[in-house]
Protein backbone atom coordinates (compact mmCIF):
# COMPACT_ATOMS: atom_id res chain seq x y z
CA UNK A 1 0.00 0.00 0.00
CA UNK A 2 0.99 3.85 -0.71
CA UNK A 3 2.74 5.57 2.04
CA UNK A 4 0.23 7.77 3.84
CA UNK A 5 1.46 11.38 3.94
CA UNK A 6 -0.16 14.44 6.91
CA UNK A 7 -0.43 17.52 5.23
CA UNK A 8 -0.62 20.18 7.01
CA UNK A 9 -1.49 24.03 5.36
CA UNK A 10 -3.16 22.36 2.57
CA UNK A 11 -5.84 25.12 2.34
CA UNK A 12 -2.99 27.54 1.60
CA UNK A 13 -1.44 28.49 -1.83
CA UNK A 14 0.89 26.38 -1.75
CA UNK A 15 -0.50 23.23 0.34
CA UNK A 16 -3.43 23.00 -2.41
CA UNK A 17 -0.70 22.32 -4.70
CA UNK A 18 1.13 19.47 -3.02
CA UNK A 19 -2.26 18.36 -2.06
CA UNK A 20 -2.35 17.45 -6.06
CA UNK A 21 0.82 16.60 -6.47
CA UNK A 22 0.60 13.73 -3.38
CA UNK A 23 -2.73 12.59 -5.17
CA UNK A 24 -1.12 12.37 -8.66
CA UNK A 25 1.71 10.27 -7.42
CA UNK A 26 -0.04 7.31 -5.73
CA UNK A 27 0.00 8.62 -2.19
CA UNK A 28 -3.01 8.71 0.51
CA UNK A 29 -3.62 12.38 2.37
CA UNK A 30 -4.55 13.11 5.45
CA UNK A 31 -5.11 17.07 6.00
CA UNK A 32 -4.76 19.06 9.42
CA UNK A 33 -7.23 22.28 8.72
CA UNK A 34 -8.69 24.61 11.28
CA UNK A 35 -11.97 24.91 9.72
CA UNK A 36 -14.12 22.69 8.00
CA UNK A 37 -15.12 26.00 4.99
CA UNK A 38 -11.76 25.34 4.14
CA UNK A 39 -11.52 21.76 2.95
CA UNK A 40 -13.69 22.63 -0.40
CA UNK A 41 -10.27 24.45 -1.14
CA UNK A 42 -8.13 20.80 -1.52
CA UNK A 43 -8.34 18.87 -4.66
CA UNK A 44 -10.78 15.92 -4.96
CA UNK A 45 -9.85 12.40 -3.63
CA UNK A 46 -7.84 13.73 -0.80
CA UNK A 47 -8.27 10.62 1.54
CA UNK A 48 -8.94 11.91 4.79
CA UNK A 49 -9.81 15.81 6.56
CA UNK A 50 -9.11 15.87 10.32
CA UNK A 51 -10.42 19.63 11.72
CA UNK A 52 -8.37 20.66 14.48
CA UNK A 53 -5.65 23.42 16.10
CA UNK A 54 -2.25 22.22 15.15
CA UNK A 55 -1.07 23.50 19.05
CA UNK A 56 -3.51 20.43 20.06
CA UNK A 57 -1.87 17.74 17.70
CA UNK A 58 -1.30 15.31 20.32
CA UNK A 59 -5.26 15.28 21.34
CA UNK A 60 -6.43 15.20 18.12
CA UNK A 61 -8.04 11.27 17.94
CA UNK A 62 -6.29 9.77 15.01
CA UNK A 63 -4.10 12.26 13.62
CA UNK A 64 -0.65 10.12 13.11
CA UNK A 65 -2.42 7.24 12.68
CA UNK A 66 -0.71 5.23 9.91
CA UNK A 67 1.11 8.34 8.97
CA UNK A 68 5.24 7.68 7.42
CA UNK A 69 5.61 11.32 6.03
CA UNK A 70 4.50 14.78 6.87
CA UNK A 71 4.47 17.52 5.03
CA UNK A 72 4.18 21.17 6.42
CA UNK A 73 3.48 24.05 4.56
CA UNK A 74 1.60 26.00 7.81
CA UNK A 75 2.42 28.79 8.20
CA UNK A 76 1.15 32.38 8.84
CA UNK A 77 0.06 34.68 5.87
CA UNK A 78 1.84 36.99 4.06
CA UNK A 79 -1.28 37.84 1.98
CA UNK A 80 -2.34 41.54 3.08
CA UNK A 81 -5.69 40.16 3.25
CA UNK A 82 -5.37 37.39 5.35
CA UNK A 83 -4.03 39.40 8.02
CA UNK A 84 -5.86 38.11 10.56
CA UNK A 85 -4.55 35.31 13.35
CA UNK A 86 -1.55 34.63 15.48
CA UNK A 87 2.45 36.26 14.83
CA UNK A 88 4.98 34.92 12.57
CA UNK A 89 6.42 32.99 15.66
CA UNK A 90 2.78 31.47 17.21
CA UNK A 91 1.83 29.77 13.92
CA UNK A 92 4.98 29.13 12.09
CA UNK A 93 7.08 27.91 14.95
CA UNK A 94 4.83 26.61 17.60
CA UNK A 95 2.03 24.97 15.98
CA UNK A 96 4.73 22.92 13.91
CA UNK A 97 6.84 22.17 16.73
CA UNK A 98 3.23 21.17 18.27
CA UNK A 99 3.19 18.59 15.51
CA UNK A 100 6.13 18.06 15.60
CA UNK A 101 6.37 17.09 19.19
CA UNK A 102 3.42 15.11 19.31
CA UNK A 103 4.23 12.67 16.22
CA UNK A 104 5.38 9.28 17.40
CA UNK A 105 9.33 7.61 16.80
CA UNK A 106 7.47 5.40 14.09
CA UNK A 107 7.23 8.77 11.30
CA UNK A 108 9.80 8.26 8.89
CA UNK A 109 10.05 11.72 7.42
CA UNK A 110 8.97 15.78 8.15
CA UNK A 111 9.50 17.84 5.06
CA UNK A 112 9.52 21.24 5.54
CA UNK A 113 8.65 24.44 3.99
CA UNK A 114 10.49 27.67 5.10
CA UNK A 115 12.10 30.43 3.29
CA UNK A 116 15.26 31.11 0.98
CA UNK A 117 17.39 33.22 2.50
CA UNK A 118 15.97 33.39 5.86
CA UNK A 119 18.94 31.74 8.12
CA UNK A 120 20.73 35.14 7.46
CA UNK A 121 17.81 37.39 7.93
CA UNK A 122 17.13 36.23 11.20
CA UNK A 123 16.17 39.73 12.10
CA UNK A 124 12.96 39.82 10.52
CA UNK A 125 10.61 37.60 12.67
CA UNK A 126 8.60 36.06 9.81
CA UNK A 127 12.09 34.74 8.72
CA UNK A 128 13.45 33.81 12.48
CA UNK A 129 9.76 32.07 13.04
CA UNK A 130 9.97 29.87 10.24
CA UNK A 131 14.35 29.05 11.36
CA UNK A 132 12.94 28.54 15.07
CA UNK A 133 11.10 25.50 13.65
CA UNK A 134 14.50 24.56 11.32
CA UNK A 135 16.24 24.70 14.37
CA UNK A 136 13.73 22.34 16.24
CA UNK A 137 13.46 19.74 13.49
CA UNK A 138 17.58 19.77 13.15
CA UNK A 139 17.59 18.77 16.98
CA UNK A 140 15.18 16.39 16.90
CA UNK A 141 16.07 12.77 16.63
CA UNK A 142 12.76 11.85 16.11
CA UNK A 143 12.80 11.31 12.34
CA UNK A 144 14.77 12.25 9.10
CA UNK A 145 14.06 15.43 7.05
CA UNK A 146 14.16 18.15 4.47
CA UNK A 147 14.11 21.71 4.44
CA UNK A 148 12.91 22.89 1.42
CA UNK A 149 13.60 26.68 0.84
CA UNK A 150 11.66 28.92 -2.03
CA UNK A 151 11.51 32.08 -3.40
CA UNK A 152 8.60 34.53 -2.92
CA UNK A 153 5.54 32.35 -4.98
CA UNK A 154 3.58 33.66 -7.93
CA UNK A 155 0.55 33.82 -6.01
CA UNK A 156 2.05 36.89 -3.98
CA UNK A 157 3.06 38.89 -7.26
CA UNK A 158 -0.78 38.77 -8.25
CA UNK A 159 -1.13 41.52 -5.27
CA UNK A 160 0.93 43.55 -7.80
CA UNK A 161 -1.92 42.92 -10.67
CA UNK A 162 -4.58 44.47 -8.29
CA UNK A 163 -2.44 47.28 -7.06
CA UNK A 164 -1.33 47.96 -10.95
CA UNK A 165 -4.76 48.57 -12.15
CA UNK A 166 -4.85 51.95 -9.95
CA UNK A 167 -2.32 53.08 -12.58
CA UNK A 168 0.94 53.60 -10.16
CA UNK A 169 3.28 50.69 -9.24
CA UNK A 170 5.86 51.22 -6.31
CA UNK A 171 8.72 49.77 -6.11
CA UNK A 172 11.05 50.29 -2.55
CA UNK A 173 14.33 51.59 -3.14
CA UNK A 174 15.55 52.08 -7.16
CA UNK A 175 13.81 48.56 -7.72
CA UNK A 176 17.31 47.18 -9.08
CA UNK A 177 17.30 44.54 -6.50
CA UNK A 178 16.64 40.93 -8.16
CA UNK A 179 15.07 37.74 -7.67
CA UNK A 180 13.43 34.59 -9.48
CA UNK A 181 10.06 33.60 -8.10
CA UNK A 182 8.70 30.38 -8.77
CA UNK A 183 5.13 29.08 -9.36
CA UNK A 184 3.64 27.29 -6.38
CA UNK A 185 3.14 23.96 -8.06
CA UNK A 186 7.01 23.89 -8.88
CA UNK A 187 7.60 23.93 -5.27
CA UNK A 188 5.35 21.36 -4.87
CA UNK A 189 6.97 18.88 -7.03
CA UNK A 190 9.82 19.55 -4.72
CA UNK A 191 8.02 18.67 -1.68
CA UNK A 192 6.89 15.52 -2.51
CA UNK A 193 9.97 14.78 -4.37
CA UNK A 194 11.28 15.36 -0.67
CA UNK A 195 10.05 12.14 0.20
CA UNK A 196 12.32 9.82 -1.47
CA UNK A 197 14.98 11.95 -2.14
CA UNK A 198 17.91 12.25 0.75
CA UNK A 199 18.79 15.89 0.50
CA UNK A 200 18.84 17.82 4.04
CA UNK A 201 18.05 20.72 2.29
CA UNK A 202 16.82 22.21 -1.26
CA UNK A 203 17.05 25.85 -2.34
CA UNK A 204 14.54 26.63 -5.30
CA UNK A 205 13.30 29.75 -7.94
CA UNK A 206 11.86 29.84 -10.92
CA UNK A 207 13.34 29.85 -14.44
CA UNK A 208 13.94 33.69 -14.51
CA UNK A 209 15.91 36.68 -13.05
CA UNK A 210 14.16 39.22 -12.75
CA UNK A 211 14.62 43.21 -11.13
CA UNK A 212 11.95 44.46 -8.77
CA UNK A 213 10.75 47.29 -10.85
CA UNK A 214 10.63 44.65 -13.94
CA UNK A 215 8.32 42.61 -11.74
CA UNK A 216 6.15 45.86 -11.14
CA UNK A 217 6.07 47.07 -14.49
CA UNK A 218 4.87 42.94 -16.00
CA UNK A 219 2.23 43.76 -13.28
CA UNK A 220 1.14 46.70 -14.37
CA UNK A 221 1.32 45.71 -18.33
CA UNK A 222 -1.11 42.63 -16.85
CA UNK A 223 -3.11 45.00 -15.60
CA UNK A 224 -3.55 47.05 -18.79
CA UNK A 225 -1.66 50.07 -17.56
CA UNK A 226 1.08 51.62 -18.83
CA UNK A 227 4.29 51.37 -16.11
CA UNK A 228 4.16 54.24 -13.79
CA UNK A 229 6.27 53.49 -10.94
CA UNK A 230 7.20 55.12 -7.98
CA UNK A 231 10.46 54.34 -5.82
CA UNK A 232 9.96 54.54 -1.86
CA UNK A 233 13.02 55.12 -0.07
CA UNK A 234 13.05 52.25 2.19
CA UNK A 235 14.00 54.59 5.15
CA UNK A 236 11.38 56.69 4.57
CA UNK A 237 8.95 53.41 4.45
CA UNK A 238 10.71 52.06 7.40
CA UNK A 239 9.68 55.35 9.77
CA UNK A 240 6.21 55.80 8.53
CA UNK A 241 5.66 52.29 9.51
CA UNK A 242 7.17 52.26 13.11
CA UNK A 243 3.68 53.26 14.64
CA UNK A 244 2.33 49.98 13.46
CA UNK A 245 4.48 48.12 15.47
CA UNK A 246 3.19 48.26 19.15
CA UNK A 247 -0.80 48.34 17.54
CA UNK A 248 -0.67 45.70 14.79
CA UNK A 249 2.53 43.44 15.10
CA UNK A 250 2.07 41.15 12.30
CA UNK A 251 1.10 43.89 10.21
CA UNK A 252 4.46 45.74 10.73
CA UNK A 253 6.70 42.83 10.48
CA UNK A 254 5.06 41.64 7.45
CA UNK A 255 5.94 45.25 6.01
CA UNK A 256 9.48 45.34 7.58
CA UNK A 257 9.93 41.74 5.78
CA UNK A 258 8.54 43.58 2.19
CA UNK A 259 10.68 46.41 2.23
CA UNK A 260 13.55 44.25 3.26
CA UNK A 261 13.33 41.66 0.83
CA UNK A 262 12.57 43.92 -2.13
CA UNK A 263 15.82 45.99 -1.94
CA UNK A 264 18.33 42.79 -2.11
CA UNK A 265 18.67 40.29 -4.23
CA UNK A 266 17.48 36.93 -3.77
CA UNK A 267 18.15 34.50 -6.21
CA UNK A 268 18.19 30.96 -5.71
CA UNK A 269 19.24 28.07 -8.14
CA UNK A 270 16.71 28.25 -10.93
CA UNK A 271 14.89 24.90 -10.58
CA UNK A 272 10.97 25.99 -11.48
CA UNK A 273 9.49 25.60 -14.98
CA UNK A 274 6.71 27.87 -15.06
CA UNK A 275 7.16 32.15 -16.34
CA UNK A 276 5.96 34.73 -14.00
CA UNK A 277 4.20 36.45 -17.07
CA UNK A 278 2.39 33.59 -18.19
CA UNK A 279 1.00 33.34 -14.48
CA UNK A 280 -0.10 37.54 -14.15
CA UNK A 281 -1.25 38.03 -17.64
CA UNK A 282 -3.89 34.90 -16.76
CA UNK A 283 -4.53 35.86 -13.05
CA UNK A 284 -5.64 38.95 -14.76
CA UNK A 285 -7.79 37.89 -17.08
CA UNK A 286 -9.41 36.02 -14.24
CA UNK A 287 -10.34 38.46 -12.23
N1 LIG B 1 4.02 33.03 -0.21
C1 LIG B 1 5.32 33.06 -0.50
O1 LIG B 1 5.77 33.78 -1.39
C2 LIG B 1 6.26 32.14 0.27
C3 LIG B 1 7.61 32.03 -0.13
C4 LIG B 1 8.46 31.18 0.57
C5 LIG B 1 7.97 30.45 1.66
N2 LIG B 1 6.67 30.59 2.03
C6 LIG B 1 6.18 29.80 3.18
O2 LIG B 1 5.50 28.66 2.69
C7 LIG B 1 4.44 28.31 3.58
C8 LIG B 1 3.12 28.25 2.79
O3 LIG B 1 2.88 29.51 2.20
P1 LIG B 1 1.49 29.86 1.46
O4 LIG B 1 1.73 31.07 0.63
O5 LIG B 1 0.89 28.63 0.87
O6 LIG B 1 0.62 30.32 2.73
P2 LIG B 1 -0.97 30.47 2.84
O7 LIG B 1 -1.63 30.45 1.52
O8 LIG B 1 -1.20 31.66 3.72
O9 LIG B 1 -1.41 29.11 3.61
C9 LIG B 1 -0.97 28.89 4.92
C10 LIG B 1 -1.61 27.64 5.48
O10 LIG B 1 -1.40 27.67 6.90
C11 LIG B 1 -2.69 27.64 7.57
N3 LIG B 1 -2.70 28.52 8.75
C12 LIG B 1 -2.33 29.82 8.81
N4 LIG B 1 -2.54 30.30 10.06
C13 LIG B 1 -3.07 29.28 10.77
C14 LIG B 1 -3.51 29.15 12.12
N5 LIG B 1 -3.46 30.19 12.97
N6 LIG B 1 -4.02 27.95 12.51
C15 LIG B 1 -4.08 26.91 11.67
N7 LIG B 1 -3.69 26.95 10.36
C16 LIG B 1 -3.19 28.14 9.93
C17 LIG B 1 -3.67 28.18 6.54
O11 LIG B 1 -4.97 27.74 6.91
P3 LIG B 1 -6.30 28.53 6.42
O12 LIG B 1 -6.52 28.11 4.99
O13 LIG B 1 -7.35 28.05 7.35
O14 LIG B 1 -6.00 30.01 6.54
C18 LIG B 1 -3.14 27.57 5.25
O15 LIG B 1 -3.53 26.23 5.16
C19 LIG B 1 4.44 29.37 4.68
O16 LIG B 1 5.17 28.93 5.78
C20 LIG B 1 5.16 30.54 4.02
O17 LIG B 1 5.75 31.42 4.95
C21 LIG B 1 5.80 31.39 1.35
Amino acid sequence: MSELVLLLGGSGRLGRHIAGELLQRGYRVRALLRSGKRSALLPAGIDECLIGDPLQAAAIRGLFDGVQVIISALGASLSASLLKGGSYHAVDFAMNKAVLDAAPNSLRKFIYVSVFGAEEQRHLSYMDAHEQFVDALRSSDKCAHSIIRPTGFFGIFSQLVDIGRTGIGTVFGDGSARTNPIHEADVAHACVAAIEDEAETLELGGPEILSRREIVAMAMRAAGRKARIVAVPPRVFNLGIAPLRPVNPRLHALLQFSAEIFTRDCIAPLRGTQRLEDYLADYARRR
